[in-house]
């Protein structure tokens, strides 16, 4: 896909050496259910995934295809670089690469900040859809 720029930031799919910062990345910040999913993201070709770099730094990352086919997600922007639109231009982004593909509908599996995407993509709650593919998944055992 095209590099996209915007205020000093590239948003551009990440490249095969990229991998292991990128997961060490999301494993720092966020949950290691995550860094499976973008694990799975980083290794199809073309990768399920965007990131979000400013002078060889990491600002954010977006996926797809990860949980099931169609899916998006998971997404997440660095805790000092939220709120400068990062999240918005992946997510377009993002979504914008999956129709690309083939793809007529993107679902934002197991949604967190439900009102963000809705303010970015207009995207609206499927009733009655939560757990969903989730409701048998194996838990962590007790500490
Ligand atoms: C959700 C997330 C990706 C948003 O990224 P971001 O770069 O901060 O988003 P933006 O700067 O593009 O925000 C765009 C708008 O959405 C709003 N917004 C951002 N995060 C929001 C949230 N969690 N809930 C509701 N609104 C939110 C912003 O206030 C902004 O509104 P404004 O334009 O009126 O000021 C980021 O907060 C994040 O990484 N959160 C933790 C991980 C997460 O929840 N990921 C999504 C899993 S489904």
């Amino acid at each position: 896909m095209e590099t996209h720029h915007s205020q000093g930031i590239i948003y551009r799919q990440p490249l095969g050496s990229e991998t292991h910062l990128i997961l060490d990345w999301v494993k720092a910040r966020f949950s290691l259910g995550w860094v499976s999913e973008v694990e799975i993201a980083l290794h199809q070709r073309p990768p399920r995934c965007l990131i979000a770099v400013q002078s060889g730094k990491l600002l954010g990352f977006a996926c797809y295809d990860t949980a099931a086919l169609g899916l998006f997600g998971p997404m997440g922007v660095d805790a000092d670089s939220r709120g400068l639109g990062i999240g918005t231009i992946l997510t377009q982004l993002t979504l914008e690469m999956m129709r690309t593909q083939g793809y007529a509908y993107g679902v934002i599996g197991w949604v967190g900040p439900a009102e963000f995407y809705q303010q970015v993509v207009g995207a609206i709650p499927i009733p009655d859809s939560f757990p969903g593919l989730w409701a048998n998944r194996l838990q962590l055992p007790p500490a």
